[in-house]
């Protein structure tokens, strides 16, 4: 692909990392100026990061409880190692690939992203990962694939969530072709520069910043490129609150909530509530949408 998406802000321009990790120091004004100066750049643009300590702590991952804080307590049970995904479907070269090998040869990139939850809270996270289009391009998407579907792998032993059959798993989710060929769509495999965590989907999980985050699936172990349109884990819990698309959009209101404002985890509890942005601030996606009508399509 000749264009690919460039951040708002790089890595480079960031906080280092050791002043991440402080930042409440920093905020409180007791390390360096050098730190505070690049720090006020960074939430001048509005996309300060949160902490690893925020990122990995407070989670979504069923499989391991649906609690926030089950993931970081019971996700060190995940097998990580040895990992394979399997490719099927409309695709030249199928196959079952050990992760290394399906991502040999592919850059991988910075991307420091919005993040916002269905439940209206949201991060802002420095996500390590490969464009899910290069992995595409690498197996050989053919023509007639609408669609690709995605799925968490399962292991029950070690899955409190699974064993108590919290929702339906494996856990699945879907896009259109065109929205996982988007330079926007990445493939993570890490978090300021660490190997992502397990709470937060390890070894690989998709990222989708524009759409709400339960859209964004963990620990894949299948991809699969197909003419029909996948269903999705929360959409078969509950087809009346969560669509297919699940873009975010304030103006369209969960049947329980409002999806207008969100709450920044890390910004303590007196902070003002933030705007919700269309797209989730990443306008650039629209076209893909052009002439549906998204309170339909939600
Ligand atoms: N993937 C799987 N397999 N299981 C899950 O429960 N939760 C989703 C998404 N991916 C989920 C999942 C939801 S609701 C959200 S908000 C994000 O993961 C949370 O990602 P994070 O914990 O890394 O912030």
């Amino acid at each position: 692909m000749a264009y690919r998406w460039k951040n708002d802000l790089t890595m480079a321009d960031v906080t280092p990392k050791a002043a991440y990790l402080n930042r409440r120091q920093i905020l409180a004004g007791t390390v360096g100026l050098g730190a505070i100066g690049l720090a006020g750049r960074a939430s001048a643009q509005g996309l300060e990061p949160n902490t690893l300590e925020e990122i990995t702590s407070y989670n979504n991952f069923y499989e391991f409880g649906t609690g926030k804080g089950d993931p970081a307590a019971n996700a060190h049970k995940l097998v990580t190692s040895p990992w394979s995904i399997k490719v099927d479907g409309m695709v030249d070269r199928p196959g079952d690939y050990a992760l290394d090998d399906l991502l040999a040869g592919l850059s991988v990139e910075d991307r420091l992203y919005r993040f916002r939850c269905v439940e209206a809270w949201s991060m802002v996270i420095p996500w390590n990962g490969i464009e899910l289009a290069d992995i595409l391009n690498k197996v050989g998407v053919q023509s007639g694939a609408r669609y690709v579907a995605f799925e968490t792998v399962v292991q029950p032993e070690n899955m409190i969530g699974v064993q108590r059959r919290v929702l339906d798993f494996p856990y699945v989710e879907g896009l259109r072709i065109d929205e996982a060929m988007h330079p926007l769509t990445i493939m993570a495999t890490g978090i300021y520069d660490e190997p992502i965590y397990n709470q937060n989907g390890a070894p690989i999980r998709l990222v989708v910043p524009w759409k709400y985050g339960f859209k964004s699936i963990k620990s894949i172990v299948r991809i699969t490129l197909q003419e029909d349109e996948p269903p999705t884990s929360w959409n078969k819990a509950n087809p009346r609150e969560y669509g297919f698309y699940s873009n975010v959009n304030p103006n369209v209101d969960h049947p329980r909530w409002s999806q207008a404002t969100e709450r920044r985890i890390g910004g303590g509890l007196f902070a003002a509530r933030q705007d919700t942005l269309m797209f989730n601030g990443y306008p650039e996606v629209a076209s893909l949408y052009e002439g549906m009508d998204l309170t339909r399509f939600y």
